[in-house]
């Protein structure tokens, strides 16, 4: 994992990073036979997927980030009793599941790309039973094409340079689709889907919004931290209609089978 990587985010990602789209959820739904269960979610971050899914009533988080793990407890102490909710620190690539336990739903929600997919895919292909796979995401403020959008993007670069940072490093695309590493894996019925929501932000959810980022968290900035919030601010107000800023997203949402033969 890259160093530092949601170094000083976690609590600026409790409180500003938007939720999980309801069409997301309703088609996820639509795809674990017998709605419900055993839920299993791969970089959980402050818990926003057991949160959207309430119905799963036996939840493994997974994340390195120790700081998200505390909001995800916290967001989460507030679940029925009937629910169970264990949280796991460490790498999805190798933190032990709970002994004999099984999902049958995984997810990974703007995570995948953070992991070795290949090697978290091949552990996964070695549990027993069947699981549906769910890998989504909503892309980023640093890559939406909203005129506001692009100059909050621009100005980010002129103070951090223009590759996409990541805490301590940098950010690559992917170079192979989610879903051929899936097929790759053995998982059957890959499918990815496309779910427009439109956003509307205010210059203050978009300042909280980028310092939950690892591209723009607050540590980077150092001691030119006031400096880039006074420039986002012009940057916000010029750009902005009575207070109001839009954004046309598209969830990305791949679902995927795997059944042990
Ligand atoms: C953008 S957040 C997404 C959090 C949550 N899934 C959501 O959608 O709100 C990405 C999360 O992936 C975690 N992560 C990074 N590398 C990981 C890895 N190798 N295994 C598991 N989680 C990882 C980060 O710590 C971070 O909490």
């Amino acid at each position: 994992m890259i160093d530092g990587l949601f170094h000083g985010t976690a609590q600026w990602y409790a409180r500003y990073r938007p939720g999980i789209a309801d069409a997301v959820t309703d088609a996820i739904r639509a795809a674990v036979p017998g709605h419900g269960g055993r839920l299993l979610d791969l970089g959980c971050g402050t818990g926003q997927v057991a949160a959207a899914l309430p119905e799963f009533t036996d939840v493994v988080g997974i994340d390195p980030d120790a700081d998200m793990l505390t909001a995800a407890r916290h967001a989460l102490a507030a679940a029925p009793d009937r629910r169970r909710v264990r949280l796991l620190h460490g790498p999805a690539e190798t933190v032990p599941l709970p002994e004999g336990w099984t999902p049958d739903l995984v997810t990974a929600c703007r995570s995948f790309h953070w992991m070795n997919g290949p090697a978290v895919l091949h552990r996964l292909t070695k549990l027993p039973g069947r699981f549906t796979m769910a890998l989504m995401g909503d892309g980023t403020v640093w890559t939406a094409a909203e005129p506001w959008a692009v100059a909050v993007r621009g100005l980010i670069q002129r103070f951090l340079g223009e590759r996409r940072r990541a805490g301590g490093g940098h950010f690559d695309v992917a170079e192979r689709p989610f879903t051929e590493e899936l097929a790759a894996a053995g998982f059957t019925e890959v499918a990815a889907s496309y779910l427009p929501v439109s956003r509307s932000w205010t210059p203050e959810r978009v300042r909280g919004y980028l310092y939950s980022t690892s591209y723009s968290a607050p540590a980077l900035y150092g001691d030119r931290l006031p400096e880039f919030e006074r420039e986002l601010a012009a940057t916000l107000a010029d750009h902005s209609t009575d207070g109001v800023l839009t954004e046309a997203v598209t969830w990305e949402l791949i679902l995927a089978r795997h059944e042990a033969p």
